[in-house]
């Protein structure tokens, strides 16, 4: 299959995230297009592809702009093939059950707002990227560790990302689609 695969990035984690799944789905053996919308991609061709994966990071209760009108300016495209949505953010690291009530908010406002409805969501572990961080993020993320009791090192970056189990989700989404389940 012809996979397009296209990502919104704070800090890089999903940009990361992205490109192991092309890695991935081209080990499979499909072909993949990766790009990062960047709000002026209304000729984009959606319809080249037999399938997308988009994929963004929760910042303040939100995805990235650019993925968000991305998906607004192709969600009927996105609509008409098999689409699987990747959300990146800490919360889900936790288990907290308030936490991830609000992740489900989050998607569910992203999904309502564009009209872009995945035909599945997956929610995946980021990561701290201390090293991406100016002055005021690096406290406010030290503090948001320090309430969740997980332990880091404010000087380097640390990922929770589950890249085995990650491999399997994509591997698994590409293979039920591509047998039209
Ligand atoms: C300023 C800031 C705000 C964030 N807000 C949230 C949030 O509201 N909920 C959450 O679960 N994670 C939040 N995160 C964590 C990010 O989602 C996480 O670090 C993710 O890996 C970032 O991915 P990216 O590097 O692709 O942008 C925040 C991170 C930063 C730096």
């Amino acid at each position: 299959m012809k996979i397009l695969i296209f990502y919104g990035t704070s800090e890089g984690q999903t940009r990361r995230i992205c490109q192991f799944c092309a890695d991935a789905l081209i080990g499979a053996g499909h072909s993949v297009e990766v790009m990062q919308p960047a709000g002026d991609e209304s000729d984009f061709d959606v319809a080249r592809f037999d399938a997308a994966i988009g994929a963004g990071s929760v910042h303040m209760g939100a995805y990235q702009a650019d993925l968000a009108h991305f998906a607004v300016t192709h969600a009927d495209a996105l609509n008409a093939r098999p689409t699987l949505f990747l959300s990146v953010s800490l919360a889900i690291v936790g288990q907290d059950p308030e936490e991830l009530a609000d992740l489900d908010d989050i998607t569910a406002r992203f999904i309502e707002d564009t009209g872009w409805t995945p035909g599945q969501v997956a929610q995946v572990a980021g990561a701290f990227r201390f090293t991406q961080y100016d002055f005021l993020k690096s406290w406010a993320m030290r503090w948001i560790a320090l309430r969740k009791g997980q332990d880091i090192d404010p000087h380097s970056d640390t990922e929770f990302t589950d890249w085995t189990a990650l491999r399997g989700l994509v591997l698994d989404w590409a293979g039920r689609i591509g047998r039209g389940a």
